[in-house]
């Protein structure tokens, strides 16, 4: 297919001022202020009172079909490099005025339905000093990975407004400026306990799943502690102004469904069931949803993330139609040619149907090397097209 320019190939122009938004990277003093940062958007700031987002997280009807990204903040962003800093990723999220202004960097620059707190899910196990730190470029490493009973005493309760503070202080300053909700989130425990087991990322969890057929009680009693952080962690996220919370078990498509429903679901349905009062939507996101799909249902939350492996039509149909759903582009469309890229978002707008349950998202987090202009086209494709209500099936 003869590739036409990309400027042919969008729905409407892009906008031409833009130039404020690519900083020189490296030029220093980059870090501006909320203030400066909401004087420069190139999106009008609509009012708080109604969101997209909100609504199709409820089921409730709306006219546009609501659009974030995971990973939306981070290195495929000239601003988000140009302001990171040099330590790691702990030391920025620790700052919350640039933690702040990092998360309000995409909603700016796509004009997202919803910003994403900029932290980590590592944080509270870091800042509970169990010697955890993220490498650039590599991910979680742990100085003495968990394998025994007295590890267990390296995971205290979390006490989010004693052990780190400068979360919720991050969440106060985006909720006062952002012109879209603000979604909180967590890591679920078994993603979390697999970095702690392994020490290091690692695709096939060979030391987890181990100590999960090894030592059931052991790895039940990690997997409780973990779950009681994340509780404690979303409630304190919620209670500073969190509009919605994710969590985030990245790693858990990787159990067949009888291991995941009798290790992982019981204390997933319980972080789940544990924060219902807050009354803020809760999404679980799990990498690839093909083996527990119907689990992930199941552990009662509003919103499941869908994996791009699995289309969303055939999502919808073995979850019912009363279930909301997020996703499920391929990340990796993001770097083919507009031509696919537009194929692409159309046909996870087409599987939908017009379903009012149904967030727009990636099926995982944007790759460091997507062109943020491709992002930017693809929310205003999701933006384009209206939902006709009465076509929900
Ligand atoms: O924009 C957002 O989505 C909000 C911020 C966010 C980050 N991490 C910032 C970050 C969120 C929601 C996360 C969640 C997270 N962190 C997950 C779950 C989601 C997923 O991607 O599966 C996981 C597994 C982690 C652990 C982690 N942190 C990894 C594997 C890495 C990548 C290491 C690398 O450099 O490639 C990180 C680092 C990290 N977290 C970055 C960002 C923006 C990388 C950029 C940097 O170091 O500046």
């Amino acid at each position: 297919m003869p590739q036409r320019s990309v400027d042919s190939l969008r729905k409407r122009a892009p906008r031409p001022d833009r130039a404020w938004q690519e900083p020189a990277e490296g030029s220093g003093s980059l870090l501006g202020s909320i203030a400066e940062m909401l004087a420069n958007s190139n999106y009008p700031i609509p009012k708080k009172t109604k969101s997209a987002f909100l609504e199709a997280c409820r089921g409730e009807p709306h006219d546009h079909t609501p659009v974030w990204f995971m990973r939306q903040a981070g290195r495929s962003l000239p601003e988000y490099r140009a302001v990171r800093g040099d330590g790691t990723i702990l030391d920025a999220v620790a700052d919350p005025e640039r933690a702040a202004v990092i998360t309000l960097q995409p909603v700016h620059r796509y004009g997202v339905d919803a910003a994403i707190l900029f932290s980590d899910i590592m944080v509270p196990v870091h800042a509970l000093d169990f010697g955890v730190d993220i490498q650039p470029g590599v991910g979680p490493v742990v100085d003495r990975p968990f394998d025994r009973v007295s590890d267990l005493e390296r995971l205290r309760p979390f006490e989010p407004d004693l052990d780190a503070p400068y979360v919720a202080e991050t969440v106060r300053q985006v909720v006062d400026s952002s012109p879209v909700p603000v979604i909180g989130f967590a890591g679920g425990p078994f993603t979390i306990a697999s970095y702690l087991v392994e020490g290091m990322p690692s695709r096939a969890l060979e030391r987890t799943q181990a100590l999960m057929a090894e030592d059931p009680g052991l790895f039940e009693d990690l997997m409780s502690r973990l779950a009681d952080i994340t509780v404690s962690s979303l409630r304190s996220q919620v209670k500073a102004g969190a509009s919605a919370v994710q969590l985030f078990d990245t790693w858990a498509g990787a159990l067949d469904p009888d291991t995941y429903q009798r290790q992982v679901f019981p204390h997933s349905h319980r972080i789940l069931n544990e924060i219902a009062d807050t009354g803020v939507p809760r999404i679980h996101f799990v990498r690839d949803t093909r083996s527990i799909l119907r689990l992930l249902a199941a552990t009662g939350p509003d919103v499941v993330g869908v994996g791009w492996q699995t289309p969303l039509d055939e999502a919808r149909r073995l979850l019912g139609p009363d279930l909301v759903l997020q996703g499920n582009l391929d990340p990796a469309i993001c770097l083919e040619p507009l031509e696919v890229v537009n194929a692409a978002v159309a046909d996870v707008l087409a599987r939908n149907n017009h379903h009012p349950g149904h967030v727009f998202n990636l099926g995982h987090g944007v790759l460091p090397e997507t062109d943020p202009g491709v992002l930017a086209h693809v929310v205003e494709l999701v933006h384009a097209h209206r939902l006709s209500t009465d076509q929900a099936s």
